[in-house]
């Protein structure tokens, strides 16, 4: 079974999607950070972003010969470590510079297509909670279950700014306001590129979770896939 997590950043996919596949004993896969990976790579090799990379042959050579590997830590019961070209580059993904060049390269045709074939030989192996922007109506389209998270701007700002808080300390790269920029800017281009824009699938449970806690829009999806 494959439940489909889509949404904007910030509407608690990452957090909600985990405690799901901890709830529900799935694997969890992130296929966000695949195209931060990417886009990582991308910038460790001095690429070009400002151009047309649909069919850049540098960026799917990444994205088809280096697969990106997930990796647990000790004592964890889901991968967070992510790997590639060998490297860890699991703090690396987060940071600004790749929060910008994930944009242009999510968008390019070649990767997309690379890195959905790669999410869908994972899925095919056991049941999954996979999150990402386009799980269920381009990866998944037949997932058993689709939910679409939403929540205001300010909402998703405010819960990725304390992120990063846990996750760099008080020397957390972005304020509050550079990051409700960064989700605007984000929301627009996902939401408006040629590839797998950022929608709903048709047949996708919307849930805003502006006003929810994590754990009721846990146990709300969990109640749907049972
Ligand atoms: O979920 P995230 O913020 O880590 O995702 C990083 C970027 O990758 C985001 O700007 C959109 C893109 N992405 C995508 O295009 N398709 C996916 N399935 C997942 C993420």
């Amino acid at each position: 079974m494959i439940i489909a997590i889509d949404g904007p950043a910030g509407s608690g996919k990452s957090t909600v999607a985990k405690l799901l596949a901890e709830k529900l004993g799935f694997a969890y896969l992130d296929t966000g950070a695949m195209y931060r990976a990417v886009a990582w790579r991308a910038l460790e090799l001095g690429l070009d972003l400002s151009v047309d990379l649909d069919a850049d042959p540098t960026l799917i050579a990444i994205a088809t010969n280096e697969p990106i590997r997930f990796a647990y830590k000790e004592g964890e019961a889901l991968p967070s470590e992510v790997y590639i070209a060998d490297k860890d580059v699991t703090r690396e993904i987060r940071f600004p510079e790749t929060d910008l060049a994930v944009s242009p390269v999510s968008a390019a045709l070649g990767v997309r297509k690379a890195l959905i074939a790669q999410q869908q030989r994972i899925g095919a192996l056991q049941n999954t909670v996979m999150e990402g922007r386009d799980i269920g109506t381009v990866v998944f389209p037949d997932a058993e279950l689709k939910i679409f998270l939403t929540a205001s701007p300010e909402v998703r700002a405010d819960r990725r700014f304390k992120q990063n808080i846990e996750r760099f300390g008080e020397n957390a790269p972005l304020s509050r306001d550079e990051i409700l920029a960064d989700i605007v800017r984000r929301d627009k281009y996902d939401s408006e590129r040629a590839h797998s824009p950022l929608v709903p699938a048709a047949d996708a449970l919307t849930l805003d979770t502006s006003d929810m806690s994590i754990e009721e829009v846990v146990n709300w999806i969990a109640n749907e896939a049972s």
